[in-house]
Order: structure tokens, then C-alpha cells, then sequence
């Protein structure tokens, strides 16, 4: 009997291990990137270009990590509109950014792509 339940609780961990990183990632999300990205991802005209449906995102999840790791500056191009702003670096570790931008990806129309802690190391260099 100890066991089975012991097997349950397991199972119950093993869940809640697959849905944490969107759970997690709209935490950081909602602490860090709201400020400039806004609620529903859908930026500030002539600002913060919009992470919803933003092209750019979903055309190279590279790019966009690095983005995010190591500061974006300059003019880019998001959903015909130019931006020429700066994104600082931002100060967060590999899985605050990996949970962050899956839940971005998984969110507002976006290709759902999932990003790990390793994809967002491999930024950093
Ligand atoms: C201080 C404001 C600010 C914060 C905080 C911020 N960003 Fe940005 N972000 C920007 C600006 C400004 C740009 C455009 C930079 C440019 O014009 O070159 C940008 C660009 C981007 C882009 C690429 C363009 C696009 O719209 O697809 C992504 C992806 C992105 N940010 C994700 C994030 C994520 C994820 C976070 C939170 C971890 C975050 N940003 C936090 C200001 C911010």
C-alpha cells in the first residue's frame, strides 16, 4: 500500500514537472518583461515592439534568446514596423529566461516553441 501511494505522489511530481515552466515563465514574465513587452505581449507603438505574433520571435529562436541574454540594440524590424530602441541585457539566470520565453512562445499566437536552460547557455558566449 505505501507503495502504490508513494507511486501516485510520483506521478502527481512528474506532472507538475511538465507544466511548470509555463506556470514559471509567466512569473518572470509578469515581474520582468511586462514593464516594456505589456500583458498581452503586444508591446508599446513606436517603443516596445510586440512579442504576440511578432515575426521576428518566431522566425529564429536564436536570435531572440540572445536578444534577451545579451541586450538588443539597434534597428530591427517587427511586423513591418521599425524599432530602435535598446533592450537592456536582462540580469536573470538560464532557466528564468528559458521559462520566460516558453511561455512567451506558448503564448498569443506564437509557434509554441520550447526553450531550455542549455539553448539559452549556448547564448551566452
Ligand atoms: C526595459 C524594457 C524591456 C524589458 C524589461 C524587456 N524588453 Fe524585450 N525589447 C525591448 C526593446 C526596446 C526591444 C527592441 C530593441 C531594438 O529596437 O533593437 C526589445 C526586443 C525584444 C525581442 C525581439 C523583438 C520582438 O518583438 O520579437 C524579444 C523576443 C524580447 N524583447 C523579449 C523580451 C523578454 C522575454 C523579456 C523579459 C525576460 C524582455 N524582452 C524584457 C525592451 C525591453
Amino acid at each position: 500500500m505505501k507503495k502504490y501511494i508513494f507511486c501516485i505522489a510520483m506521478m502527481g511530481l512528474a506532472f507538475q514537472g511538465y507544466s511548470q515552466n509555463a506556470t514559471k515563465g509567466k512569473g518572470v514574465y509578469d515581474k520582468v518583461c511586462i514593464a516594456c513587452h505589456q500583458a498581452a505581449g503586444q508591446g508599446i507603438p513606436g517603443a516596445f515592439p510586440p512579442l504576440a505574433k511578432s515575426d521576428y520571435l518566431n522566425k529564429d529562436v536564436n536570435r531572440a534568446i540572445k536578444g534577451v541574454v545579451k541586450g538588443l540594440s539597434g534597428p530591427i524590424t517587427v511586423n513591418g514596423k521599425k524599432y530602435s530602441g535598446a533592450m537592456p541585457a536582462q540580469a536573470l539566470n538560464d532557466q528564468q529566461i528559458a521559462d520566460a520565453m516558453t511561455y512567451v512562445y506558448g503564448s498569443w499566437g506564437n509557434n509554441k516553441t520550447v526553450v531550455t536552460p542549455a539553448m539559452v547557455k549556448a547564448q551566452r558566449k
